[in-house]
């Protein structure tokens, strides 16, 4: 069986107060790419996992991966006691502000809900997702949505996105969460309100992601300049940057026009 695992982007990031427990209560949009990793899964002995693919390295060691943590919890609420050998096809870069480790728990849950049987509801899932990180649930539903609180507070989003051309850009600098949240002014400009107009939003973490990572200025001016961009945002804490095309033959003509800077580009559609 074998489940993928989307990259997240945020097409809005706004955030709000910093809380007691160090997180911080946030708005976004989240949406999800056809681009992503797999994960796939055969019978075994005990719950194991091997990472392929071209970021496995930078995914750590395979004993730390979320994969592994959501599926021991999966099989300890469901006491589900046979195993279950996994592999992961890593292809989304390693802190980049996609979710990557989340999409990869997120498809874990799904996949292995089918793989032993379970038929848990979604609803289940999430609740149980909640507990291995912030974006989690949102990998688990991965569908476009509106997050709230640390994120993980789940509602629809009115306006439908299937089929959108994006581009993904990341400048190859790998940038750990913590410090781009520290980093921000914690002046709120506002939230979301339901079916705002992307263009009208932005991500809060820009400022404090381009001090750590001036890469990501680049990024974002050059996208800017392609034609047919119609949004261009950082995604999470970055450095990954999206553009949003009017259509796929733009979106190609840009990822070309991009090719020569040497920074890694995924031209894929929403989910
Ligand atoms: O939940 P997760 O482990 O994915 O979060 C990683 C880090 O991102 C947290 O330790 C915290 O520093 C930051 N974070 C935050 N507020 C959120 C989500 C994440 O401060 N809403």
């Amino acid at each position: 069986m074998i489940e993928l695992a989307p990259a997240k982007v945020n097409l809005a990031l706004h955030l709000r107060r910093r809380r007691a427990d160090g997180y911080h209560d946030l708005e976004t949009v989240f949406a999800f790419t056809d681009f992503g990793d797999t994960l796939t899964v055969t019978a075994g002995a005990g719950i194991s996992l091997t990472v392929n693919g071209a970021f496995a390295d930078a995914a750590g060691p395979q004993s730390d991966n979320l994969v592994l943590r959501a599926a021991r919890s999966l099989a300890e609420a469901a006491g589900v006691t046979v195993g279950a050998a996994l592999t992961l096809d890593k292809r989304i870069p390693v802190a980049a502000g996609l979710g990557g480790g989340s999409a990869d728990a997120g498809a874990a849950l799904r996949l292995l809900n089918r793989f032993w049987g379970l038929d848990w509801p979604e609803a289940r899932l999430l609740a149980l997702a909640t507990g291995l990180g912030a974006d989690v649930p949102a990998c688990v539903a991965s569908r476009t949505c509106f997050g709230s609180g640390r994120g993980d507070d789940l509602s629809a989003w009115p306006v439908a996105l299937t089929g959108t051309p994006i581009l993904l850009v990341n400048p190859r600098v790998a940038m750990a969460t913590g410090p781009v949240f520290a980093g921000w002014d914690r002046v709120d400009h506002g939230g979301i309100a339901a079916g705002a107009a992307l263009a009208d939003l932005r991500n809060d973490m820009t400022a404090a992601a381009v001090a750590i990572a001036p890469a990501i200025a680049d990024v974002l001016a050059a996208l800017a300049k392609t034609d047919g961009a119609t949004l261009v945002r950082m995604s999470g804490s970055g450095a990954t940057c999206l553009a949003l095309y009017r259509d796929s033959s733009a979106r190609d003509a840009a990822a070309d026009s991009l090719s020569h800077r040497g920074w890694w580009l995924a031209p894929t559609l929403l989910r």
